[in-house]
């Protein structure tokens, strides 16, 4: 799949908010800083599209962008930013399962995780949760550049161990680069796959 057209549609505080259509989502969640953003970014082939900062905490808001006038991207807040007040940390909870659970244009989550970390306990409470809850959701491992291909490679396979506890059948899996474009054409073939569903 290419992406011809990508346009910033709206930024909402609640899902009451949301583009009032029957375009599908396709959701971008992960701890603050992994590079959500960046990827939007790298996947729409737009630089300046979603606001990337070094700073956690960038992505406040329900972002959507309105792809090829068929479906949306969506950039979410993070999660586990331990810098914000508690109240704050709440709040982002909350934007973000009321967004996950209950939001209906909400068709496919990627979870981002930052392929130098072992596997952190927030995300795989996360990714625990998306399961009970039966989201459909997929793995993105973000900044594969910072990596040799070799360590890259270790790295999924002991995210896979630790989710093999855990799970019969492993979500799938992409590594990407926002960076050098790593993963572009797998990911927008994944979600080609997914909007056919
Ligand atoms: P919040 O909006 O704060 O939740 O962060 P985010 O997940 O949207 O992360 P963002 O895209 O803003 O990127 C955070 C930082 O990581 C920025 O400094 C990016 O330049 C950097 N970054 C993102 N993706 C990559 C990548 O693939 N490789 C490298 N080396 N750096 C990256
Ligand atoms: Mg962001």
């Amino acid at each position: 799949m290419q992406i011809r057209k990508a346009l910033f549609r709206c930024s909402s505080e609640r899902i009451t908010q949301v583009p009032n259509d029957d375009l599908r989502d396709i959701a971008f969640i992960g701890r603050s800083n992994v590079g959500k953003s960046s990827l939007i970014n790298m996947l729409t082939g737009r630089p300046g599209l979603a606001k990337v900062s070094g700073t956690p905490g960038k992505t406040r808001l329900i972002n959507h962008f309105r792809i090829d006038d068929a479906w949306y991207l969506v950039d979410l807040p993070g999660y586990g930013y331990a810098r914000t007040s508690k109240s704050l940390r709440q709040d982002f909870a909350k934007i973000i399962t009321d967004y996950v659970l209950r939001c209906e244009k909400m068709h496919y989550l990627f979870v981002l995780v930052d392929i130098r970390l072992e596997p952190q306990k927030i995300d795989l409470r996360f990714i625990e949760m998306l399961g009970e809850n039966g989201v459909p959701f997929g793995i993105i491992f973000t900044k594969a550049d910072k990596l040799s291909a070799t360590q890259a490679r270790r790295s999924v396979e002991r995210y896979k161990a630790i989710l093999s506890e855990q799970w019969e059948e492993l979500p799938p899996m992409l590594v990407s680069s926002s960076e050098r474009g790593t993963g572009r054409e797998d990911i927008l073939d994944h979600i080609a796959k997914c909007l056919e569903v």
